[in-house]
């Protein structure tokens, strides 16, 4: 892979550093705001598609679910890309926009730009993905947007891309349809009659091939526009070192095809490797100069149907589900909540070329219960690592060392870092100092200005 010796300035990545949700659209949101006062900022967004989610609150107590488009669709002086490696559902992506326009009184402050190479998800992977789901399928926890069917397509090498659609190739999209009805008929289902999920929460029918292929040409009426090769526009920018760029990873790397816990993980490189095959080799991970895995601070959350090792007891795992909302921004789900695991987050940040850690929810603790975290696995009484296999975590102890907790009020009132108590100073040592990564922001509260940059952490 090209490596620059030295990264570039102003470039910002943004993973989940642990099974998704931990608050990265809110941290990308804070640091979009930052980077357009110094110039124009890119936000590139490169893998997932309708599967993630993240809701932005207005300060007229309006709220927009985001799920395909990067939050600083709201912030001037941004130009938002929706990347190659992107599986796009253009029915929710124009509803999406649509929604935005209106919170956003009429017209979007950003720029969308849509690469005409990014792979299309449509209603009939998710039927197809239903479909699987009454099987055997690994696929059995998943948000039901279609996601894998969509990746599969292109290791088949079948896939609808979004230049198929721009113009409009009408016999590639009717082959298309002709190969999932197919499939689920295969199955023993009718394609035409599936239901399947859709933005607005109502799930419709996929309907009959003109039905669908109607559809589809309605929705791309609004996206046309979006849709360029985007090759010399990204390489100028990426040359220019006025421009800031920030990457939005979508999920996160505990989710990834490859390092989460498989099978039940997403279908995309959720590292900020997978930039680099989006950008056609044009950015090299560590041409990044600040490659961040965001994290929940005293707790991880996950939504679906693996078990990890650190899973919490019901009691507790309630109170936090309760106190900080952990329900799925796209699904409604309630989010399972487990300890904080160092074997599975210390594998992450090697394998996804991590450099510093963002820290969510600092302010969740319980002053009369410690904060467990797995400081290794066992396996017969021997020391063992962490492995992308559900098989082989169902075999492993988890071995604590417990920390002292800290009351919320402490962390949400404190106004610089030192204001900490120390209990919540010497957890932030001790988790940069296990992990090996400097930790660089920690969230202290609900609201947006409540969050405190850290140094020597
Ligand atoms: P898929 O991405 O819909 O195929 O789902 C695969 C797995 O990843 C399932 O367990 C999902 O619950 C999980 N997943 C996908 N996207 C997210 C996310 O944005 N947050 C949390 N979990 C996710």
């Amino acid at each position: 892979m090209a490596q620059n010796a030295t990264p570039r300035p102003r470039s910002i990545a943004i993973c989940g550093g642990a099974f998704g949700d931990e608050g990265k659209g809110r941290v990308i949101d804070m640091l979009a705001h930052e980077l357009t006062q110094l110039g124009p900022v890119v936000v590139y967004r490169d893998n997932g598609g309708a599967n993630a989610g993240h809701t932005v609150e207005f300060s007229s107590g309006q709220r927009v679910a985001l799920h395909q488009l990067p939050s600083a669709v709201f912030i001037p002086g941004t130009t938002v890309v929706l990347g190659k490696e992107m599986v796009i559902h253009p029915a929710d992506l124009q509803e999406e926009i649509s929604q935005a326009k209106q919170a956003a009184e009429g017209t979007l402050p950003a720029t969308i730009l849509i690469d005409e190479m990014a792979t299309l998800s449509l209603d009939t992977h998710r039927a197809f993905e239903s479909v699987l789901k009454t099987w055997e399928s690994g696929g059995k926890g998943s948000t039901g947007r279609g996601i894998a069917p969509a990746y599969a397509d292109v290791l088949l090498r079948h896939p609808l891309r979004m230049r198929d659609l721009v113009p409009f190739n009408q016999a590639k999209v009717e082959q298309h349809y002709n190969l999932y009805n197919a499939h689920v008929m295969g199955l023993g289902q009718n394609l035409a009659q599936c239901q399947v999920p859709t933005l607005v929460g109502t799930p419709r029918e996929v309907g009959e091939k003109a039905v669908f292929i109607t559809r589809l040409k309605e929705n791309m009426s609004e996206l046309n526009s979006h849709v360029q090769d985007i090759r010399a526009w990204l390489t100028d920018q990426w040359r220019n070192n006025e421009t800031s760029f920030l990457f939005e990873k979508a999920q996160a790397i505990g989710l990834d095809l490859r390092w989460g816990v498989y099978p039940d993980v997403t279908a995309s490189d959720t590292t900020v490797n997978g930039i680099y095959s989006a950008t056609e080799g044009l950015i090299a991970p560590t041409d990044i100069k600040s490659r961040v895995a965001v994290i929940k601070a005293t707790y991880m959350s996950s939504v679906g149907t693996r078990k990890l090792p650190t899973d919490m007891e019901e009691t507790l795992a309630n109170r936090i589900r309760e106190d900080a909302h952990e329900y799925g921004a796209t699904t409604k789900r309630p989010r399972g909540i487990a300890y904080l695991d160092f074997p599975a987050l210390k594998y992450f940040i090697r394998v996804g070329n991590i450099n510093q850690l963002m820290l969510t929810h600092m302010d969740v603790s319980y002053p009369e219960v410690p904060i467990r975290i797995c400081v290794r696995y066992e396996v017969e009484g021997k020391e063992v690592q962490y492995r992308p296999d559900q098989e082989f975590l169902n075999t492993v102890t988890p071995i604590y060392q417990e920390l002292k907790s800290w009351e919320t009020q402490e962390v949400q009132s404190a106004k610089t870092q030192q204001d900490l108590p120390e209990s919540a100073q010497n957890f932030l040592k001790f988790v940069a100092k296990n992990l090996g990564v400097k930790i660089s922001l920690i969230t202290t509260g609900p609201q947006r200005q409540q969050f405190l940059k850290l140094m020597n952490i």
